[in-house]
């Protein structure tokens, strides 16, 4: 038998990736608090460390041996902790990382992780267990409240994905689209509402394939739920991301013209400009109708900003078809957006397509790319400059008085004033960088 661990004190959740695993990092330390284990504070020892890992770029299982090897090696803290491998490489590559890594106690997957209780509980007996199952959204029923307060919020309504992009591990990892019951979205939302939450951004892979049914039994999609949150007064500002442009209903593109609440933003990510390559990404969709939906939602709200994704270097991206990554980028004028280099991943179909793309090539494009894309965000945040608009304080500045929060087009705006976390203050905004914005405070819109 090995020797009884003693139980864990204090955790820290280590989580990477997209806001999806931030939203499953806290719920994970929700999980830890109600068992009463508190969070180790910054610069002190944890007992007990997540990893919540991400796969989706670059060398993310090595990333995880180096981690684990610092933490148990002492270099990451003093003492080392009891470790907990969850997230999608957890899911992908679970079984390898119990055989590898010895000093792991538990590998939880982003379906299972509901279950992370027990699991703390065999490992302090000093066994060791996997959890990758899939169990279609039980971890929502068992998942406990919320208790920090945060004007700002993260809903899943949506998770997994079936469209099976030839560069993505997502469907392999999180599973096929599920959509959260209607109900439950609305008894989660009060609860956030509950804990301070002015703004909800709702989350999925895919967001937009949402479909529920309302407390009436009609069938609605995303904008219906946008539509039915709205109605919600505490709440005064809408998001949701990520979408696909395949997904775009016309009810969806209306609702970004009629309901106030949602905000002039949104993420689609496009990947390349060129036909060929987003045939060969499996996206189902071309450069001109993405871009036909950006123009009808554009039409629906005329001060809509823009954002994307994009991939450099797909396997057989000749420089001409970059270019024409370079053109789609010229005429949409992102506000931001976010750009990788591809990057193979196992077990996709894109991992082993001719013609991989030379480091040195993907470099030289990213660089081309992002250059064009900082101009743009840069002039996006210059011509806001002698705009007028709502503000949502998120945290205190650098400065004494000093305060930071978001525009509605997702900048962030910082400026001094009396006034608190969790105001919406009416600013006015005077100086605009790459990154940010400069504000001078009206007054408090709502308190
Ligand atoms: N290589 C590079 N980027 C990727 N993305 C997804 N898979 C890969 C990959 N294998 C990017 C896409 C996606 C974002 C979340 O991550 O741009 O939209
Ligand atoms: Fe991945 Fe494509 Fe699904 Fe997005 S739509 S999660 S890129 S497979």
């Amino acid at each position: 038998m090995k020797p009884v661990t003693t139980p864990p004190k204090t955790y820290r959740v280590k989580s990477f990736g997209c806001q999806m695993n931030v939203y499953d990092g806290e719920r994970m330390a929700e999980l830890l608090a109600e068992k009463g284990i508190t969070e180790a504070p910054e610069g002190e020892d944890a007992d007990l460390v997540v990893l919540n890992t991400c796969h989706i770029r670059e060398k993310a299982a090595e990333k995880i041996y180096s981690d684990i090897g610092r933490l148990t090696k002492g270099k990451t803290q003093k003492k080392a902790p009891m470790i907990a491998v969850a997230g999608c490489v957890a899911q992908a590559e679970g079984e390898e990382i119990m055989k590898r890594a010895p000093a792991v106690s538990m590998v939880v997957g982003p379906q299972a992780y509901h279950r992370l209780p027990d699991m703390l509980d065999r490992a302090v007996e000093g066994k060791r267990s996997t959890d990758t199952d899939m169990p279609a959204i039980a971890k929502f029923d068992i998942l406990p409240q919320r208790k920090k307060r945060f004007p700002t919020a993260f809903l899943t309504v949506q998770e997994g994905c079936d469209k099976f992009c030839t560069y993505c591990v997502v469907p392999y990892t999180r599973g096929a689209e599920i959509s959260r019951p209607f109900a439950d979205l609305l008894t989660e939302a009060n609860r956030l509402i509950e804990r301070g939450a002015k703004e909800i951004t709702l989350l999925g892979q895919n967001v937009n394939a949402w479909s529920g049914e309302d407390l009436k039994g009609h069938t609605i999609g995303l904008d219906g739920l946008i539509r039915e949150l709205a109605k919600l007064p505490e709440i005064k500002r809408i998001r949701y991301t990520t979408s696909h442009p395949n997904d775009f209903t016309k009810g969806l593109v209306a609702s970004h013209g009629e309901v106030e609440k949602l905000m002039p933003y949104l993420h689609l990510p496009v990947q390349s400009g060129s036909d060929r390559v987003l045939k060969a990404m499996n996206r189902n969709h071309t450069a001109e109708s993405y871009l036909r939906v950006l123009e009808d939602v554009r039409k629906a709200r005329p001060d809509i900003a823009f954002s994307g994704d994009f991939i450099v270097g797909f396997p057989g991206e000749t420089e001409a078809e970059f270019e024409e990554t370079l053109a789609l980028v010229d005429e949409v004028r992102y506000a931001q957006a976010y750009s990788f280099k591809y990057s193979p991943r196992p077990g996709t179909p894109a991992a082993t397509m001719d013609d991989q793309i030379p480091k040195k090539v993907m470099d030289e494009r990213l660089q081309r790319l992002q250059e064009r894309l900082n101009r743009d965000q840069h002039a996006f945040n210059q011509a806001s400059v002698g705009k007028t608009c709502e503000v949502l304080i998120e945290r205190k500045g650098k400065f004494d008085g000093q305060w930071l929060g978001k525009s509605p087009w997702l900048q962030s705006v910082w400026f001094e004033g009396d006034a608190d976390i969790g105001d919406l203050v009416t600013v006015d905004l005077v100086d605009g960088g790459p990154n940010s914005l400069r504000g001078q405070m009206r007054e408090i819109a709502t308190a």
